[in-house]
């Protein structure tokens, strides 16, 4: 276990994937009635951008320092974009709240979030800094066992983010398998499942393999911040969304181009597709 999410903290990946959970969040808000969110690979919960892991790559530049500064963000960024500014009141982007910190901040008193971290080191860190938070559960294991044992919640609603390291070379395969595990125990839940993207081709195989395995209504949302033609290279970022809740495909054709004009003026792209389209009759949990 060689990944550590501090030298990646806030880049153009995170700002995608946290602003899409934040949308998540609200549209599960709208309902009294508690949800359940599960992260499946928590990182440490917040980072701080003038560490020496986060200075050493700088990603956080072309990121979120690079969103906060744009003009005129839309309405969809604006729930996340207030979060990252109330972490750092005095104006100096510092800190950096990863998934567990986006979620817990927009929780309500209700609704309860289990956080589930390997490595040894970023455990202990998530327990200093989450533990005391009785609605917050933090378990030390690997997320796809634990989102066997998790899953489903009494709550019946609710989301699991799934932010894999890509270390493995299999990663994608054990994506599909686990995406298929989670239908399986929890068909109503909101999925997100974060993928990188390097050549377009191991795109379309993974892409074919989630549609194979078929399933409820299923997105992809993606943000390029290079052309996807170089198979060696972090062109972009990706997040399978299961279940999408009502009309975030609105939300998203808002958010992805703006986002790509912003952090990848003249080179950046995005897409969204509907992978699998909705049964018909069917709603999410929301
Ligand atoms: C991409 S980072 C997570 C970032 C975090 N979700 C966020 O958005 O702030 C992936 C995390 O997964 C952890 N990890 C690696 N293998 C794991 C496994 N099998 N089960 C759970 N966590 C794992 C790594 O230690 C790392 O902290």
């Amino acid at each position: 276990m060689n990944y550590r999410h501090a030298y990646h903290a806030g880049n153009f990946a995170d700002v995608m994937k946290h602003a899409v959970l934040a949308l998540v969040l609200a549209s599960l808000k709208r309902k009294e009635t508690p949800f359940f969110a599960l992260d499946t690979h928590a990182g440490i919960g917040a980072y701080d951008l003038a560490s020496v892991a986060a200075d050493k790559t700088g990603e956080y530049l072309g990121g979120i320092a690079r969103v906060l500064a744009a003009p005129d963000p839309p309405a969809e960024l604006v729930a996340y974009l207030d979060l990252v500014r109330a972490w750092n009141r005095d104006g100096t982007l510092r800190w950096y709240p990863g998934s567990p910190e986006v979620a817990r901040t927009l929780m309500r008193p209700q609704d309860r979030l289990a956080l589930v971290e390997l490595h040894p080191e970023d455990v202990e860190d998530l327990r200093r800094r989450l533990g005391g938070d009785r609605r917050v559960g933090i378990h030390h294991m690997d997320g796809y066992t634990a989102a066997k044992g998790l899953l489903p919640p009494p709550e019946r609603r609710g989301l699991v983010l799934m932010d894999p390291p890509f270390e493995a070379r299999d990663e994608l395969s054990r994506l599909v398998r686990a995406l298929a595990g989670v239908a399986r125990r929890w068909p109503t839940g909101i999925v997100l499942a974060w993928y990188p993207i390097k050549g377009r081709a191991a795109v379309e195989g993974f892409h074919a393999a989630v549609k194979a395995a078929g399933g409820r209504e299923t997105l992809a949302a993606e943000l390029l911040i290079h052309p996807d033609d170089d198979p060696f290279r972090l062109n972009g970022s990706g997040l399978l969304i299961v279940n999408p809740p009502w009309r975030l495909d609105e939300a998203l054709a808002e958010l992805l181009p703006w986002l790509a004009r912003t952090l990848a003026p003249g080179r950046g792209g995005h897409r969204l597709e509907r992978l699998i389209a909705p049964r018909s009759g069917a709603c999410a949990s929301p």
